[in-house]
């Protein structure tokens, strides 16, 4: 990883990955790129910019080629509620995207991250601690299209030799870039709502488990596995990763620690919930622990200090 394409990057994740990799790998060398929004974003100015709408194969090739960048990490996608509320636009972005950059990632010779999601099972996976390998047979537009996305970066491996890989995300949490259209995205609204409210009306009901990760260790998960020896990998797409599982009242008593007269109560999305049955209680972790060293420094407790002190600091 010397010079990285990454698109999506003004999304929820793209914000902070471009920030961090800045960082490490120089300025020059991260191209943040994303199809709008990037007039008055502070990434434009810290480093290349580029506009790029993921369904335009021929745009993200004049660009690769003009930076000669060497990976490509491809974060442009549309998540679960919005791709239920829009199936097709979400097959045209997240499927029609995906091609486009994985091809272009054949033609430069590039690796390649993209990012699945616990979205990628459904109602008759194993829902406590499913396994790396288990049945994914989703029954959402996201779902669809993050098992399809895993089989077709394997099959970029398997039959072109592009070096592919990825890992299935938990909801994640982060006091940056909210989230935009997810399933899990109460539980980065709620820490919002305490500090502005003391008081949060979920639309994900009590008792619905989900995985979570924060933000740091999602960042860092995905720059140890791309700099992980490929020849360890026995899988490749993609790496159950997870730091922990609650329901919004697990999260709730947490909050509570800090400002005692926060309290919650529901409004549940039917639309929202039935994702969130279909999805696992939480998934087990153990093939990215084995095969790249995948770890997470952040439990429910000590993501809820930071979350609440960083907020805090930004006058939330
Ligand atoms: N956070 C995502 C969503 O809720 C899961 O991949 O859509």
């Amino acid at each position: 990883m010397k010079r990285v394409l990454v698109t999506g990057a003004l999304g929820q994740i793209g914000t902070e990955l471009v920030v961090k990799m800045r960082e490490i790998y120089g300025a020059d060398n991260i191209i943040a790129s994303n199809r709008s929004g990037q007039e008055d974003h502070t990434l434009t100015q810290s480093g290349p910019f580029e506009v790029i709408d993921v369904t335009d194969a021929k745009r993200i090739f004049e660009v690769a080629d003009k930076y000669k960048v060497d990976t490509i990490m491809h974060m442009a996608a549309l998540l679960s509620a919005t791709a239920e509320n829009n199936p097709l636009l979400a097959w045209e972005i997240n499927m029609g995207g995906l091609i486009n950059a994985l091809e272009v990632a054949r033609e430069l010779n590039c690796q390649f991250f993209t990012p699945s999601s616990i979205g990628a099972f459904g109602p008759s996976s194993p829902k406590d601690n499913t396994p790396q390998d288990t049945i994914q047979r989703p029954v959402t537009m996201y779902g669809v299209n993050k098992v399809a996305g895993e089989l077709l970066c394997d099959y970029y491996y398997h039959k072109f030799g592009v070096d592919t890989r990825g890992v299935r995300f938990p909801g994640l949490i982060s006091y940056v870039q909210p989230p935009g259209g997810g399933t899990t995205d109460y539980a980065v609204h709620i820490y919002y709502e305490a500090l502005r409210h003391k008081k949060y009306t979920s639309y994900i009901d009590k008792g619905t488990y989900m995985d979570m990760m924060y933000m740091p260790d999602a960042l860092n998960a995905i720059i140890d596995l791309m700099e992980a020896d490929g020849d360890r990998l026995k899988h490749r797409n993609a790496f159950n990763v997870t730091a922990m599982s609650f329901d919004p009242e697990g999260i709730a008593a947490e909050i509570r620690k800090h400002i005692p007269e926060f309290t919650i109560d529901y409004k549940v999305d039917p639309m929202r919930q039935a994702i969130a049955n279909s999805w696992p209680n939480s998934i087990d972790p153990t093939a990215a622990i084995e095969e790249w060293g995948f770890k997470a420094e952040y439990d429910l407790s000590r993501m809820t200090v930071d979350m609440l002190t960083k907020l805090k600091e930004k006058g939330i």
